[in-house]
């Protein structure tokens, strides 16, 4: 029998007992686990380096979780080479048969879910519900990639003129390097990496250096999925050390990253060079940044809006580049919802992201604090500050859930990527002007608007150019194969992770023509 219709893996449910029960079990299992040290794995080994970095708990920055082998160059070239001879057969390995190996390592994620989420919540500070979503992401992404691949492995016939047989079929690029984000560590990670092997590009992973364990857990998963040596590479390393040689390197053929602006530009500017011995010009996907408007028009219901907007702008403490991070309020119903948001901003806690009790947790690391409280100082001289709630005494990366009135499309708070717990309010006199200022950055990421006009709803349909545009919801949580997810304009280079034309990127369309 065929496979089963792509369906999303069900979100974890508290009204269950055994899912309630399961999350303190697993955080005291992984806990047992703890000060471990991780190999990098190449071509099918565990290679252990001098070099460490301990990864911590953000909400306990004492508590060391392990310790993450550290690739230098010699590592890097180590895994370029085994992915290199590992290309040929694993292009030519039938597209239904790479697609097997995604689906056994969806099976044996689906078992671990509730471990691999209770390393979120301790190694990047994700509440139970965020954790578990993001295993679920990185789930669905193989189990989608694997159906995408099967559908689109199957040579096409075009044209239809007679004595002529012409096919039309995909080849992958070459070697891929994923350079992965903290903020869904296993979900983006997975997903990039995934998408990778299964069109038979084999990978050289960079996990970021904050989520070295759960970088290490595709190296688990895949190998226990028994993917063949080469195939999947594992080199966490200093980008100050090893990035750039990465990038440069003339074997590398395709880059998928999701990052920051900076270093996603970067990344395409470094990949135009050409060196001497390249085989291919370099095909790069970059997810970048946000500054994602959610519009509140004069007829929203505000019992929705309230909470999704609070969902939307501090759901995992705001580091998400989906997050709603710009709130245009219209002037006419700006008092009234105010006076809501606040009143349930008020009602929430900071504090660790084990205990299920608090809204928002830790952020990632110290220089991401220092990084967003430098931002708050800038937010309390632009605008005015509307609410900036307690956080934890003692350790810990604590950052206020911060809501900041008074902000103009001009202001850097409108304009500059946060990553992190800040809310700038804007009010808007009216719904054009609404329109306007969403419009008004370089990026194009995430949307939203409250509204129940339908005029409204049209035009901001027409004319709010976000590669996600949100209706009466919270804008983040994407789900696979249903919100295909990514932005354009300085938000990325227009591709949609989990979306049906996201694998042809990482393969050339090649066309056979016959004389019959
Ligand atoms: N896909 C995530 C979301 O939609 C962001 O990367 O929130």
């Amino acid at each position: 029998g065929g496979l089963s219709r792509f369906n999303n893996m069900a979100m974890v449910d508290f009204t269950r007992a055994e899912h309630r029960a399961a999350f303190p079990a697993a955080i005291s299992s992984v806990r047992a686990q703890l000060g471990k040290t991780y190999p990098l794995f190449i071509n099918g080994r565990e290679v252990t380096t001098s070099d460490t970095i301990p990864t911590v708990n953000p909400a306990k920055p004492s508590e060391v979780l392990g310790l993450i082998c550290q690739a230098g160059i010699p590592e890097v070239e180590k895994a370029i080479a085994a992915a290199k001879s590992a290309f040929p057969a694993w292009r030519d390995t039938p597209p239904e048969v790479r697609a097997g190996y995604l689906l056994k390592a969806a099976e044996i994620a689906r078992k671990r879910a509730f471990e691999l989420s209770a390393w979120q919540v301790l190694e990047i500070g994700k509440q139970w519900d965020q954790a578990y979503a993001d295993v679920a992401e990185a789930i669905d992404f193989l189990e989608y990639y694997a159906r995408e691949m099967i559908r689109l492995g199957k040579p096409q016939r075009v044209g239809h003129a007679p004595g002529e047989l012409n096919h039309y079929f995909y080849e992958p690029k070459g070697l891929a390097a994923i350079i992965a984000p903290w903020n869904f560590p296993l979900a983006i990670s997975m997903g990039m990496a995934s998408a990778a092997i299964v069109t038979g590009n084999p990978v050289v992973f960079k996990p970021s250096a904050i989520t070295g364990i759960i970088g290490h857990h595709l190296v688990e998963i895949f190998r226990e999925a028994g993917l063949p040596d080469g195939v999947f590479n594992f080199v966490p390393g200093r980008g100050s050390v090893m990035g750039d040689f990465l990038v440069d390197h003339p074997d590398i053929s395709l880059i998928a990253f999701t990052g920051s602006m900076e270093v996603g530009l970067r990344i395409v500017e470094r990949a135009a060079k050409v060196h001497p011995g390249q085989p291919n010009v370099k095909k790069i996907i970059s997810e970048m940044g946000g500054k994602n408007a959610v519009i509140i028009d004069d007829d929203a219901d505000l019992d929705e809006a309230v909470p999704h907007v609070l969902y939307s702008a501090f759901g995992f403490q705001g580091q998400k580049c989906s997050a709603c991070s710009r709130l245009i309020v219209l002037d006419a119903v700006y008092d009234r919802f105010m006076e809501r948001l606040l009143a349930m901003a008020k009602a929430t806690s900071v504090g660790p992201s084990e205990d299920p009790a608090h809204y928002m947790g830790a952020v990632s690391d110290d220089k991401a604090m220092k990084s967003i409280l430098e931002y708050i100082n800038i937010g309390k001289q632009e605008g005015q500050v509307l609410y900036m709630s307690p956080t934890p005494q003692g350790e810990g990366f604590w950052v206020p859930m911060t809501i900041i009135g008074g902000i103009r499309p001009e202001h850097r708070l409108a304009q500059e990527e946060v990553f992190g717990p800040v809310l700038a309010v804007m009010r808007a006199k009216d719904f054009d002007q609404a329109i306007e200022w969403a419009n008004s950055t370089r990026f194009a990421l995430t949307g939203g608007i409250f509204s129940r006009s339908p005029e409204h709803l049209a035009q901001a349909r027409r004319e709010l150019r976000v590669g996600n545009l949100y209706i009466n919801r919270n804008n983040t949580g994407a789900l696979v194969q249903r919100q295909p997810f990514g932005g354009a304009r300085m938000s990325g280079v227009g591709t949609k992770a989990g979306g049906p034309d996201y694998l042809l990127h990482f393969m050339d369309p090649r066309v056979v023509t016959e004389n019959t």
